[in-house]
């Protein structure tokens, strides 16, 4: 089969690595250049809403998927009348704005921190009131990796955190003074079946992922209770794919951050932990094949190479190190590639990241 996917990052690329040992080949509509995707598959080098451009990238495919939901609307549409598109233009939509996310979760139930959507500077104090601080801004569309929003933590901070977003549609949050970040990663087939992975813990630095241990050690109840939230938005958008739902735990409960339409960062350990990765079983999903087992091989943790990259070869010869790169050019704040680990203890796979991450200071 053609797979066509919308975006040409590092998740296309590790999707192209668990399909074409599937038999499946590859079709990436990008705009920029060089790419991480170079080299495993073919480019179209356009803007998404470069309706030509889009016309040619989807001609011959014979399923379009994405591994960057902020498609405009029209593309995904445009897409959708030419051929199947899995994740659906309408699934996409209501990921990409996180006051529509927000409302989503509460139509299901699901708990989120409080919030309120922000249109002016006026609107940014009546928000505050309703909200309370400590508080997050943040921008509705376009986010990622922390960027474009800012924490209110008192009544100077709310100028500053106006000045830096104001301009597009905004959201302020309620700051959760949360235990953990956890996620969870569940997929959707045509035929409905779905499937979970384990609840993962995740640790960010500077907004960015940084660190994820899979599984998280948590009950069976708070397992039970992140597949319900999950299941439910897989069911209400009759979502086909791989699903990502990042949630705060406080005690018992989960409040949901945010849903990536797409297959997510917190799930790159289940290419050397789980007997089906995360981004092979995206593509079953899409293609229509049935599922694959999520069940972990032992313990699992993942830790993300930002800004710099240790010399492969010291990485190679950590014993256990299981190193993926994106074939990007060095940046500050750049996710460059990963590190996996996998052990039957999770005390051993989190010292293999150890030895990595002193690489990474040792510079
Ligand atoms: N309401 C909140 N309370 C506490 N911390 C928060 C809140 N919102 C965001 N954060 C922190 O900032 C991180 C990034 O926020 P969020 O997931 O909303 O943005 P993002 O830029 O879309 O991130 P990414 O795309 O990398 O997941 C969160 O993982 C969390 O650590
Ligand atoms: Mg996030």
């Amino acid at each position: 089969m053609n797979v066509g996917v919308l975006g040409g990052g590092q998740l296309g690329r590790m999707l192209a690595l668990a399909g074409v040992p599937l038999g499946l080949s590859f079709r990436f509509l990008e705009p920029e250049r060089p790419t991480p995707v170079d080299g495993v598959g073919k480019v179209v080098h356009a803007r998404y809403d470069d309706v030509d451009a889009v016309q040619r990238f989807a001609s011959g495919l014979d399923v379009v998927t994405c591994e960057f939901e902020n498609v405009p609307d029209s593309t995904a549409q445009l897409l959708e009348g030419l051929l199947p598109v899995h994740p659906s233009a309408a699934a996409l939509s209501m990921a990409q704005d996180r006051l529509v996310e927000k409302q989503v979760f509460e139509s299901l139930a699901i708990p989120t921190p409080v919030y309120h959507s922000v249109e002016s500077r006026e609107g940014l104090e009546d928000a505050i009131g309703r909200v309370g601080v400590p508080a997050v801004l943040k921008t509705r569309r376009l986010g990622y990796d922390g960027r474009g929003q800012v924490v209110i933590d008192s009544p100077t901070g709310v100028d500053a955190a106006w000045g830096a977003l104001y301009g597009s549609p905004l959201l302020l949050e309620r700051f959760i003074d949360f235990s953990r970040e956890l996620s969870i990663i569940g997929a959707r087939g045509q035929d409905g079946e779905i499937t979970f992975y384990p609840l993962v813990e995740n640790e960010h630095r500077g907004g960015i992922l940084y660190r994820t241990h899979a599984p998280a050690l948590v009950s069976a109840e708070l397992q039970a209770l992140a597949e319900r939230y999950l299941g439910g938005l897989l069911e209400k958008m009759e979502y086909v794919g791989v699903l990502a739902l990042e949630l705060f735990q406080r005690g018992d409960e989960l409040l949901a951050n945010e849903m990536a339409p797409r297959v997510h960062n917190s799930g790159h350990w289940t290419q050397d932990g789980a007997r089906t990765s995360q981004f092979e079983n995206h593509l079953r999903a899409v293609c229509g094949f049935s599922l694959g087992s999520c069940d972990p091989y032992g313990y699992a943790g993942m830790l993300n190479l930002i800004g710099q990259v240790p010399p492969t070869e010291r990485v190679l010869g950590i014993p256990g190190a299981r190193l993926h790169l994106y074939g990007k050019r060095p940046r500050p704040g750049r996710k460059l590639g990963h590190v996996n680990a996998v052990g039957k203890d999770p005390d051993d796979v989190v010292a293999t990241l150890e030895r990595v991450e002193r690489l990474l200071t040792a510079g």
